[in-house]
């Protein structure tokens, strides 16, 4: 049975099912911008007396039960008041989520899972499965609806898929090389570069960090086991170690020299990156985690011709239009139905509980494994 088969038979007897249990809402939001763990504040309104503007009588609505909200970096940028809106060139720090309920708040988090528990229209039913997307959704049905992970499909995903297609065309033989290997976005782009080409190779520089031997044994198996990267490497051998990079050059040329690198962090990291580089190829910075700036050598952009570029989720959904983002969102859903893309781990949290997340997001550069912290935001 195809997957769409799957769903019209879901459908009917999920509409036989269906009731909407609770109208409640509850939101993490912000003020003012700082520090996440001193400006966010929970807040609920339970039951809800009113609903948002043009929600009753409207044929073109759908109500969403939001069940997942991931904690990306992302999210707590735009808490502290660092993180740009696609939508404004004028004024680039504009919050775009602003409370329904809680007027002068903006409400924290930027994507999410929910099911539909009201519909007006006849292309969707009650308990359907859906993927907001920025002005669109995307619906799907899921055989484990428990799956937090889920709710991270389109930021992460998205990234890493779109760093894979549009800047180098990966043949069997490519190499693609990644520092923050063991990011949400790392653990992707391995996997779904084996989807593009079984032949592409994947190299992913991580970091020790703290972490005891043990963990970083487990964290080296699970990259290239569950993640799918063809070698690990550790930046603290390689920054500023001209033996340590001759060394892994000639590891990788086994695999072929890289011609794309993924760069989530800047600084010594991103210049690990460049000296693996071959010559013409493109290193694509999609994040800044060390905030640090990135030193290229004018010899790598003059003689190697070494593009440099970058990557913005956000701006890129700003300036497709639906059907296109729903292409891209198809093709990570029916990998992860079919079982061919394994999520990031994640760990869920009530919303209330947003101290402990914010913790816990603190806590995972000594863990072996990231779990990334995701919101249940179903219960009050
Ligand atoms: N441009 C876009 O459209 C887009 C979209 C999605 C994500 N992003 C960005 O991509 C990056 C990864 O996001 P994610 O959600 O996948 O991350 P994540 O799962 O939270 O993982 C964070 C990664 O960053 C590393 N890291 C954190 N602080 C670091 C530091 N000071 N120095 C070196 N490494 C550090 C971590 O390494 P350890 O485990 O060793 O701590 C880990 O590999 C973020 O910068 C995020 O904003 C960008």
């Amino acid at each position: 049975m195809s997957r769409r088969q799957l769903l019209a038979a879901l459908r009917s007897r999920t509409a036989e099912s269906y009731r909407v249990q609770r109208r409640l809402y509850h939101e993490l939001s912000f003020a003012r911008t700082g520090a996440p763990e001193k400006v966010l504040e929970y807040h609920h309104c339970s039951p809800i007396q009113s609903e948002p503007s043009g929600v009753r009588n409207s044929n073109s609505v759908l109500c969403i039960e939001v069940h997942h909200v991931p904690w990306n970096p992302a999210d707590a940028n735009t808490v502290q008041g660092t993180y740009p809106s696609p939508y404004s060139e004028l004024s680039p720090y504009r919050q775009i989520h602003s409370s329904e309920f809680f007027p002068q708040r903006s409400v924290a988090g930027s994507e999410g899972y929910g099911r539909i528990v009201q519909c007006g229209g006849p292309l969707w039913l009650p308990l359907d499965a859906v993927l907001p997307i920025q002005r669109g959704t995307e619906l799907f049905v899921e055989d484990d609806v428990t799956s937090a992970a889920v709710a991270t499909l389109f930021q992460l995903g998205g990234t890493a898929l779109r760093m894979l297609t549009d800047f180098v065309k990966l043949k069997p033989g490519s190499t693609v090389i990644q520092n923050a290997g063991n990011s949400g976005v790392g653990i992707l782009v391995s996997q779904l570069a084996k989807l593009i080409n079984k032949n592409v190779a994947v190299v992913s520089v991580v970091r020790r960090s703290s972490r005891s031997p043990k963990a970083v044994a487990e964290l080296t198996e699970y990259l290239t086991g569950t993640a799918k990267a063809d070698l690990v490497l550790f930046e603290e051998d390689l920054i500023d170690n001209r033996d340590a990079i001759q060394a892994a050059k000639s590891q990788i040329e086994a695999f072929g020299t890289p011609v794309l690198a993924l760069n989530a962090l800047g600084g010594a990291s991103s210049s690990v990156l460049l000296q693996l580089l071959d010559t013409e190829g493109y290193l694509v910075t999609y994040g800044g985690m060390s905030k640090q700036p990135i030193y290229a050598a004018t010899s790598q952009l003059i003689f190697k011709n070494i593009k440099l570029s970058g990557y913005w989720n956000s701006r890129w959904m700003v300036r497709h239009c639906t059907a296109v983002k729903s292409a891209v969102m198809s093709e990570l859903v029916d990998a992860y139905l079919d079982k061919k893309l394994i999520l990031p781990s994640v760990k869920a949290f009530g919303l209330s509980d947003f101290q402990a997340a914010i913790q816990h997001t603190a806590t995972q550069s000594h863990a072996a494994i990231r779990s990334k912290a995701v919101f249940d935001c179903r219960e009050l």
